[in-house]
């Protein structure tokens, strides 16, 4: 397993490359599912989780072949579809349970692995499975395996979830796209990665309305074809690097960003004492010097505080001036960062879904142990700025959601290097 060794190595300056969105193209890439016709995404990212939904699509009879340096996903499901998706995959990454929706729609039936726990939470797909079974589905729990069918194929309705789920949204969007009549989300999530989705199936043909709000309406049609559709900017790798000058000072533009993705961290990061400008290029970063101040976090449904850069601001306020409060709402386990950063040095106190970080002046260098994706690249950011060697290991986490990150980061002046095992 590699690790990643980083030093501190005072202020970062320059610019930075945004990638596609992890967890748009996640979703984005079971919809080829919904249509005999090629659909093709352009500004992947380069990630093993893509090549994980990849290997997951081909175990279902899909062709994906990720081109021009692997930042094209060029798909087509015009053969025969299985409709089994295997626990040997779907353990591997939750978001392989975004076929659900796509097989139930096109074939009428689905037999897909429960992903089971992760190491933020339980995760479970209670949410998924209601949102479905509104659609005229029958879902049974068996082996393992969620067993869903829709005889007669399915059918619109009006359903109220009762938390904004992303991913039970994507499923649903998915599903209702094909399904007879209308269909009517309540609740909906509001993620950018919803628009994302919802605006490629209308280039598919669906005809969905209100993505972004939290009252999406679908009007099925009998079938989709083929598109070409851009990843949205990934607005979580774009939180993490806007948080890179933050922690060691400097000023660097993250290209491609653009505010209305990352609205309320920026407003947290502005209380901090950061300055953020937006122009022509992306957002610009500046921390001339002085200290950070200590602010108060609550990780929200979008359009709050994000719950993916919660670990990452995290390592920001373990030097702030100050005491800073995170509460944690999304997940029920999403502190594991903390005892690595306070092998650091840190001052972190954690009391269920609260974490109280006493800001210290400097944090030390220490080998330190990734635990999940945004965890370990919060440790990544507070070796950055922090006395002395650290080395992250099961770096494989962070491959998951961050591609290239010692290149990124190295063309801002940070010395950090692969140790490869
Ligand atoms: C998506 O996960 C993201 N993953 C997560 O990013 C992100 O943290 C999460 O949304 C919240 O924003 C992808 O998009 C691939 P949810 P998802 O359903 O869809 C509970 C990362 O680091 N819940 O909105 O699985 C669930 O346990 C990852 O990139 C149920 O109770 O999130 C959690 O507590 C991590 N029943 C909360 O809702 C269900 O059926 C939010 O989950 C589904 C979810």
């Amino acid at each position: 397993m590699d690790s990643i060794l980083v030093r501190g190595n005072g202020p970062l300056n320059g610019d930075i490359e945004i990638a596609g969105a992890k967890n748009a193209c996640l979703a984005l890439m079971p919809a080829t599912l919904l249509s005999e016709e090629p659909l093709t995404l352009t500004n992947a990212p380069r990630l093993s989780d893509i090549k994980t939904m990849t290997a997951l699509l081909a175990s279902l009879g899909a062709e994906v072949s990720a081109l021009q340096d692997g930042k094209v996903q060029a798909m087509s499901s015009h053969g025969e579809i299985n409709p089994v998706a295997d626990y040997d995959i779907v353990r591997k990454m939750r978001a392989s349970n975004l076929v659900l929706g796509p097989l139930l729609a096109r074939l009428g039936h689905a037999v897909v692995s429960l992903p089971g726990g992760c190491a933020i939470g339980a995760r479970p797909m209670d949410l998924h499975t209601t949102a479905l079974e509104a659609l005229g589905a029958e879902i049974e729990l068996k082996d393992g395996y969620l067993h869903a069918t829709a005889k007669g194929g399915l059918k619109g309705a009006v359903h109220h979830m009762r938390f904004p789920s992303v991913g039970a949204t994507e499923n649903f969007v998915m599903a209702a796209s094909l399904a007879k009549g209308t269909s009517v989300l309540e609740n909906a999530a509001r993620e950018p990665e919803i628009v994302d989705l919802c605006d490629c199936l209308i280039k598919m043909g669906a005809q969905v309305e209100g993505a972004g709000s939290s009252r999406i309406e679908i009007q099925g049609v009998d079938r989709l074809h083929g598109a070409t559709h851009p990843v949205v900017t990934d607005r979580i790798e774009l939180g993490t690097f806007m948080l890179a000058p933050a922690i060691c000072g400097g000023e660097v533009t993250c290209l491609g960003g653009k505010l209305s993705l990352v609205e309320s961290f920026v407003g947290k990061l502005e209380q901090a004492g950061i300055s953020v400008s937006e122009n022509a290029r992306g957002l610009t970063v500046k921390r001339n010097g002085e200290r950070v101040k200590a602010v108060d976090v609550v990780t929200e449904p979008f359009p709050g505080f994000p719950t993916d850069l919660q670990a990452q601001m995290m390592a920001l306020l373990c030097t702030a001036e100050g005491t800073s409060v995170l509460e944690e709402t999304i997940f029920e386990n999403r502190f594991m960062h903390a005892p690595e950063l306070i092998r650091m040095g840190a001052q972190i106190e954690v009391h269920g879904g609260h974490a109280t970080v006493h800001g210290v002046g400097k944090l030390k260098g220490a080998p330190v142990m990734a635990t999940d994706l945004r965890a370990s690249v919060s440790l990544i950011l507070a070796g950055l700025a922090a006395e002395g060697e650290t080395v992250v290991s099961r770096v494989y986490h962070l491959d998951r959601g961050y591609e290239f990150i010692e290149q990124k980061l190295s063309g801002l002046g940070a010395h950090i290097e692969r140790i490869k095992s």
